[in-house]
This record gives structure tokens, C-alpha cells and sequence, in this order.
């Protein structure tokens, strides 16, 4: 095995501990990126086991959704990159430096995707979801009135997303959190908006438990699943 290889290796290892750990903060740094800091980019480790989060969502799904389609995002950015200045780059850099310029497009799709999944991964774990405790849950109270408001408002964005998409908290100017919706592989991270929570709503994270009932989805994800723990972490202060 090449030295090159084992690099890899131990990497997701590290990144694999990390998460298994609750040290989600180690991989997105300054919120905005991964530890790993330039190309050939790899697929990061689930922090959970595929099964983990049924039965909101299915081991087929997550199976399908991590190792089909996020690995794939990550491996046409990699040929995207190939001999480019860009495979110098962080994720997070590329994603920023590309948005907008009609020359970089799969390049752009692909790392925001690549960036996307990895958040949307850590913005779930078994047993989750629920009313938010601490510090978060004061932001939710400030920026929303009160939890149920903030629910309603995240069902109603994801719901209404046309098309693929994604739903998101985030902290906007002000430190005001915000519901925000994005399409295709748009992020708000581009904006230097800070992402603190995100719900895939792709057809491929959900047709295969709920078929055409987004709602239900949302709605369980909202209720079993959300990482607030996570959020906090990412929280600016
Ligand atoms: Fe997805």
C-alpha cells in the first residue's frame, strides 16, 4: 500500500474518531470547511452507523443517499479538479470561490453537494429532535417567538421548496437565526451566512421511506432526528 494511501486512511480515521466522538466541530473548523485541507478529496466517514437512524430513515436510504450518491459527488469532484489549482484548495474555499461563475459549474455543484451532505450527515443523530435545551434553544425563542413558530416555519420551507433543494437554520446578520431554502446545490455559506442546521430534501433522501410525503419526513426528522448539539457548536458567540 502506498504511503499516499495509509495518508488516506488514517485521515478518515481520524475523522471517523472524531465524529464517533461528538467532536463534530473538529471537522467543519471555522464552520465553513473540513480538516481536510486540500485534494484529492475523500468521502467522510457517517458518524453513525447506517442503521442508526431508523426507523425515520431507512439503512437502504442512508445506503443509497452516503454511499451512492454524496461518494459520487465527491469523486466527479475529484475528477473535476484533476490537474487544476483548485485540488490545492479546501472544500469550503472551493465552494465559495466558484459560486456565481458560470465557467466553474461542476465544479461548484459537486463541492457544494460534497460540503451539503457532510453538513446534512451532522445535522442528524439517533435519538435527536425535539425542543433544543441551552443556549440554542434561547436563540430559537429570540429569532422565533417559541419552538412550535420555529417548526412550523422549517416544515413550511421544506415543503415549499419546488424542486430539490434544501432547508436550512442558519445565523444571519445580527446573530438572528434564520430559515433559509436553497435549490439544487446552492448553500447559504456562500453568503458568509453561518449554517447551523440542514434537512436534505432531495426526492433521494426521503422517496424511498415516504415516497411523495415530504412533509412526513420533515416532520420526523424535525422530531427524532435534529442534532441540536451540533448546532450550538456551530453557533457564533
Ligand atoms: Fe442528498
Amino acid at each position: 500500500m502506498s504511503s499516499a494511501s495509509n495518508s488516506r486512511i488514517t485521515r478518515r480515521r481520524l475523522m471517523g474518531t472524531a465524529l464517533a466522538a461528538g467532536s463534530s466541530a473538529l471537522i467543519f473548523g471555522v464552520r465553513v470547511g473540513f480538516s481536510q485541507t486540500t485534494g484529492p478529496f475523500s468521502l467522510p466517514p457517517l458518524p453513525y452507523a447506517e442503521d442508526a437512524l431508523i426507523p425515520v430513515i431507512s439503512s437502504t436510504t442512508i445506503g443509497f443517499h452516503y454511499g451512492k450518491h454524496h461518494k459520487a459527488y465527491v469523486d466527479n469532484l475529484n475528477k473535476a479538479v484533476e490537474g487544476t489549482e483548485w485540488k490545492d484548495k479546501s472544500l469550503g474555499d472551493i465552494v465559495k470561490a466558484t459560486f456565481g461563475d458560470q465557467r466553474k459549474t461542476t465544479i461548484y455543484n459537486n463541492a457544494a453537494q460534497a460540503w451539503n451532505h457532510t453538513f446534512y450527515w451532522n445535522s442528524m443523530r439517533p435519538s435527536g429532535g425535539g425542543e433544543p435545551a441551552g443556549i440554542i434553544a434561547d436563540h430559537v425563542k429570540d429569532s422565533f417567538g417559541d419552538y412550535t413558530k420555529f417548526r412550523q416555519e422549517f416544515a413550511t420551507a421544506a415543503v415549499t421548496q419546488f424542486g430539490s433543494g434544501w432547508v436550512w437554520l442558519a445565523q444571519g446578520p445580527g446573530k438572528k437565526l434564520v430559515i433559509l431554502k436553497t435549490a439544487n446545490a446552492d448553500t447559504p455559506m456562500v453568503r458568509g451566512t453561518t449554517c447551523l442546521l440542514t434537512c436534505d430534501v432531495w426526492e433521494h433522501a426521503y422517496y424511498l421511506d415516504y415516497q411523495n410525503r415530504r412533509l412526513d419526513y420533515v416532520n420526523a426528522w424535525l422530531d427524532k432526528l435534529v442534532n441540536w448539539e451540533f448546532a450550538s457548536q456551530q453557533i457564533a458567540a
